[in-house]
């Protein structure tokens, strides 16, 4: 209905363990934090017009030709006309975005801008269908072949709690997240894009080693050893990587934080060394908070390249994490993406 009013609102994501997973089916720990990107407008009926300080700019497109995904600017854009494309419908909304939520940093922007474009356009589906909308959106929008585990945290995150997911099934086990432990964020001040960075090409990788030893979720590292080169250390972080998040889910249940942080520790150096997505300033980021008191472990977070690391630490042993590079964050697991009542 035209001149309806409503707001939408999508968080971001930390993924605490299990990067590098999701799309060769295994598992991964995140949650949905409380920063995030909230659409402010009214409906209208062919056409979209989105501004935001934000972002940076404005996005205008009309619904009613096929949209030029790959000339929209600003870039941002790219990503709210590959969802209305996506939805293919004539409503469209006059609409002003906010974002707490910092760009290109492993916090899932990118897939909280899509989710909130898609509710602000007015989709009405399931939230599975929305976060695989979201899938598609991100690959038509700038190429990333990305698998779910943005867009599955955004849609299903429940406050005070991290979320196993299993990526074979897409199945959600909800892990209470203790309450004397706080989630820090730091930006590495690297600004990192999936679209330039080898993402295709490590996905290619462990695409090739599971043609060879089946689902990397259930190899065993004598499988992994048959294997040569880059394909057999790629899937050895695959491997590996989705025991620790079993083993961090047991941990977490088992209030153990010291063996959390030394699991995503040990997670940081297989993307290091294995996977090969860190940075020299990330490596020094996450070294630097492992040397700081009531710091149970830290490690780069998301695709890598740049972007965030992420702590565990004792409540309060950090209390100003913009002091330790100019821009940190204290999270906490939040709710997922919602239409909100003004
Ligand atoms: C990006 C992708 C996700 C996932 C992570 C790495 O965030 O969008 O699908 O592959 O990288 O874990």
């Amino acid at each position: 209905m035209n001149g309806q009013a409503f707001t939408v609102h999508a968080p971001g994501r930390v993924n605490l363990i299990g990067d590098h997973t999701d799309y060769a089916g295994g598992l991964a720990l995140p949650c949905a934090i409380d920063l995030g990107i909230t659409i402010r407008g009214t409906q209208e009926q062919g056409r979209v017009e989105l501004r935001s300080d934000a972002l940076a700019g404005v996005v205008a497109f009309g619904l009613a030709t096929a949209i030029n995904i790959a000339s929209m600017e600003p870039q941002w854009g790219r990503y709210v006309a590959a969802v209305a494309q996506e939805l293919n419908s004539a409503q469209g909304f006059t609409a002003s975005a906010t974002s707490t939520l910092p760009t290109g940093a492993g916090l899932s922007s990118s897939a909280a801008l899509e989710i909130a474009s898609a509710l602000a356009l007015g989709f009405t589906g399931s939230p599975m269908d929305l976060a695989l909308l979201g899938q598609r959106a991100e690959l038509a929008a700038v190429g990333v072949p990305c698998g779910l585990l943005d867009q599955l945290s955004i849609m299903f995150g429940r406050a005070e709690n991290a979320m196993v997911i299993d990526f074979a099934d897409n199945a959600i086990d909800y892990v209470k997240f203790p309450e004397d432990i706080d989630i820090v964020i730091l930006h590495s001040g690297q600004e990192r894009h999936l679209a330039d960075s080898q993402y295709a090409e490590r996905r290619a990788s462990c695409e090739l080693a599971a043609a060879q030893i089946g689902p990397l979720a259930h190899a065993s590292l004598d499988d992994v050893a048959t294997l040569r080169g880059d394909d057999q250390r790629r899937a050895r972080h695959v491997v590996t990587e989705c025991e620790r998040v079993r083993q961090t889910a047991m941990a977490l249940r088992n209030n153990d934080p010291e063996a959390v942080g030394l699991l995503m520790t040990q997670s940081h150096m297989s993307l290091r060394d294995d996977f090969n997505v860190s940075t020299p300033v990330l490596d020094e980021l996450v070294e630097r908070l492992c040397n700081l008191s009531g710091v149970y472990g830290a490690r780069l977070t998301g695709a890598g390249f740049g972007g965030c690391v992420v702590a565990l630490c004792k409540r309060g042993a950090v209390t100003d994490p913009s002091t330790i590079t100019g821009r940190g964050w204290i999270v906490r697991p939040s709710n997922g993406a919602r239409r909100v009542d003004d």
